[in-house]
C-alpha cells in the first residue's frame, strides 16, 4: 500500500522528539541516546519528519558540511506504518534536498537495510581499508 498521504517536513518545530527518543532507544543503533543527545543532533542536523493525518510516523536526518560531505543517520517507519513505500519517499527527499543533492560524497551505515539504499545508488565501501572510525559507545 502506498501512502500518498505522507507530508514530509523540515521543520525541526513539527517534530515529535518524545517519539523520536522512544524509538531511537529501543534501536540497534542508538539505545542508551541521551534526550539531550537526541536534541542536539537534531538542532545540528537537517533533520526531515514524515506525517500522517499530522502524526509524526517517520524520521531521518542528514548531518552534514552543506559542502562536501554527509552522512544519513536516524532513518526509521514507526512499525505499523511500514511496507508502505514511507521510507523510499522518505529517503528520496532527503536526497533532494538541495543542500544534500550538491554534496559529492555521502555516507551511511546500516546493519540490514543495504537494499533500501542501494535503489539510490548507495554501494559497499570500495575502499573499506582507508575508512577510520572511533566509536566510544554505540549511541
Ligand atoms: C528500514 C525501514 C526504514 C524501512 O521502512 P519502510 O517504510 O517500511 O520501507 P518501504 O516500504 O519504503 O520499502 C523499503 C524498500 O527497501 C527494501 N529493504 C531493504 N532492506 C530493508 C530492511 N532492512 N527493512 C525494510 N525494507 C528493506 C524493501 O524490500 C523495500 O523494497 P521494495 O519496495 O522493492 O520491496 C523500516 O523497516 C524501519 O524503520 N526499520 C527499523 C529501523 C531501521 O532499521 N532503520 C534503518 C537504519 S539504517
Amino acid at each position: 500500500m502506498d501512502s500518498p498521504e505522507l507530508e514530509i517536513s523540515t521543520d525541526p518545530s513539527r517534530l515529535d522528539v518524545e517519539m523520536i527518543h522512544a524509538f531511537l532507544a529501543t534501536s540497534y543503533w542508538a539505545a542508551g541516546r541521551s534526550r539531550e543527545m537526541i536534541d542536539r543532533s537534531i538542532a545540528n542536523s537537517i533533520a526531515f519528519g514524515g506525517y500522517v493525518a499530522g502524526r509524526q510516523v517517520a524520521f531521518g536526518r542528514v548531518v552534514t558540511d552543506r559542502a562536501v560531505f554527509g552522512h544519513l543517520a536516524d532513518i526509521f517507519v514507526i512499525p505499523e506504518f511500514r511496507g508502505r513505500g514511507i521510507s523510499k519517499r522518505l529517503v528520496a527527499t532527503m536526497l533532494e534536498h538541495p543542500d544534500v543533492a550538491c554534496l559529492p560524497g555521502i555516507q551511511l551505515r546500516t546493519r540490514d537495510a543495504h537494499g533500501l539504499y542501494a535503489r539510490f545508488g548507495f554501494a559497499r565501501v570500495p575502499n573499506p581499508g582507508e575508512l577510520m572510525a572511533r566509536y566510544r559507545q554505540m549511541v
